[in-house]
């Protein structure tokens, strides 16, 4: 009950703030449009094999969307450097094993630090596993009282028990519902959740977080090309990979990446800028993630560059209410990630999200997976709720909202276990 309660203030609050924009959730009123063909290149010339897309096609793609939509990262770090801060052979119940390591990043002598909570399921060696962003700070995933609590910047929240923007043991568990812990255990898979506030605090302030590293004297936002928010959250997905690399108990060529919502946009990035996931889950990622930005449903990139500025590169501002000079869309990003596996998933009651649009985005880059000889959306027309497409591009729709449930959960489990055996 209490929840509901909860849900219900934070759906006003969402709906109060964008009651400024025309939203539409009319299909009949989509506007007319052609998805841009992934196998033609901007120079109008067809694209045949999987040499043609890697050598031709897809480094003009990677270039526009890391130069005019998410951006660049603007240099490389001075130095990586890892900490173990805490571990258990006894954590939930007896049946994982819990590691809290600190990770530093270096550039321009000044540093970065940020916490990756691991659960590890205790009878396996070197485990595949779930690696996702958390809104709330790692003890929000768990009731477990010795998760560490972020001293990072966080946003006020009543429902999770935060205001001036300190994270404290009032949140411990809160989110809970959403990392179905026992089952991905359960199902062979460690998991790995880092609070994204450590790595770029979500507010339009490009003075703080990762940003600030790379600036040079005098330096107060990025260039028009270079990295928002959502680029800076990708980069924090593959230090976490480096890390990965370094424990004996993950299988690096095992790692699954996932993100719900605006951190389902920064996983599919991840995928595109770092092909050494192993699989790539957007979950109600929405616009600026899994769904056509062309067909103006629910949020369209004027709403959200207005009322999030910070998330991708300036240049991405040009497309506001202009979504028919983009050459390119949001079905070409998940392209872009191929031949890495993706799940793409969706919930009916979220139509901020457009989840046709989601589905359509994974119908219309399933020809780049073909050339690889991987079986992408073979229909376009959406499957029905509750019946999961299982291939190298995945899909789903849920009842409900926008949320991450045990029902994603069980498919991504699934999916990573029978389809990807990544379990084997
Ligand atoms: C807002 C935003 C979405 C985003 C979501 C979230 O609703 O408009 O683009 O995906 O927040 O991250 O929860």
């Amino acid at each position: 009950m209490k929840t509901l309660i909860h849900f219900s203030i934070l759906y006003f609050v969402c709906s109060m703030s964008f009651a400024q924009f025309d939203i539409n959730y009319e299909e009949s009123k989509v506007p007319e449009f052609t998805v841009p063909d992934p196998l033609t290149n901007f120079a109008g010339e067809k694209i045949t094999t999987s040499d043609d897309w890697i050598n031709k096609r897809r480094p003009e793609l990677f270039e526009f969307f890391e130069n005019k939509v998410y951006g660049k990262v603007p240099g490389d770090l001075d130095s990586i450097s890892f900490k173990l801060l805490e571990e258990s052979e006894n954590a939930l119940n007896g049946k994982a094993r819990r590691k809290q390591i600190e990770v530093t990043l270096v550039k321009n002598e000044k540093s970065i630090s940020f916490t990756i909570l691991i659960y590890l399921p205790k009878k396996s060696t070197s485990s595949p596993i779930f690696l996702g962003y958390n809104f709330f700070g790692n003890h929000s995933i768990t009731t477990d009282a010795n998760v560490i609590i972020s001293e990072a910047w966080a946003m006020n929240s009543e429902a999770m028990n935060i205001d001036e923007h300190r994270l404290t043991e009032a949140s411990r568990g809160l989110r809970s519902h959403r990392w179905a812990i026992e089952k991905i255990i359960d199902g062979g898979f460690g998991l790995a959740t880092i609070y994204y506030g450590e790595i770029d605090p979500d507010k339009n302030d490009l003075m703080d977080g990762l940003h600030e590293l790379f600036y040079e004297q005098g330096q107060e936002k990025p260039k028009n090309n270079e990295w928002g928010s959502l680029s800076v959250w990708a980069f924090g997905y593959s230090r976490a990979l480096d890390y990965f690399e370094k424990d004996k108990n993950i299988d690096t060529n095992k790692v699954v990446v996932f993100g719900h919502s605006r951190l389902g946009k920064a996983a599919l990035w991840a995928g595109a800028t770092d092909q050494r996931f192993a699989g790539v889950i957007s979950n109600d990622s929405g616009c600026g993630g899994a769904a056509l930005s062309k067909r103006r449903f629910g949020e369209t990139i004027n709403v959200i560059n207005t009322s999030f500025p910070h998330w991708f590169c300036l240049n991405f501002k040009r497309y506001n209410n202009n979504e028919e000079e983009l050459p390119v869309d949001q079905h070409q990003l998940l392209a872009l990630i191929a031949p890495t596996p993706i799940y793409v998933a969706s919930a009916i009651d979220d139509q901020w999200a457009d989840p046709k649009g989601e589905f359509l985005s994974a119908y219309h880059a399933s020809p780049v997976y073909e050339l690889f000889d991987m079986e992408g959306i073979a229909a376009n027309q959406m499957p029905e709720v509750h019946n999961p497409i299982h291939q190298s591009i995945a899909y789903h729709i849920r009842e409900g909202k926008h949320d991450v449930t045990d029902y994603d959960w069980e498919q991504y489990i699934k999916w990573a276990n029978e389809f990807l055996k990544l379990n084997q």
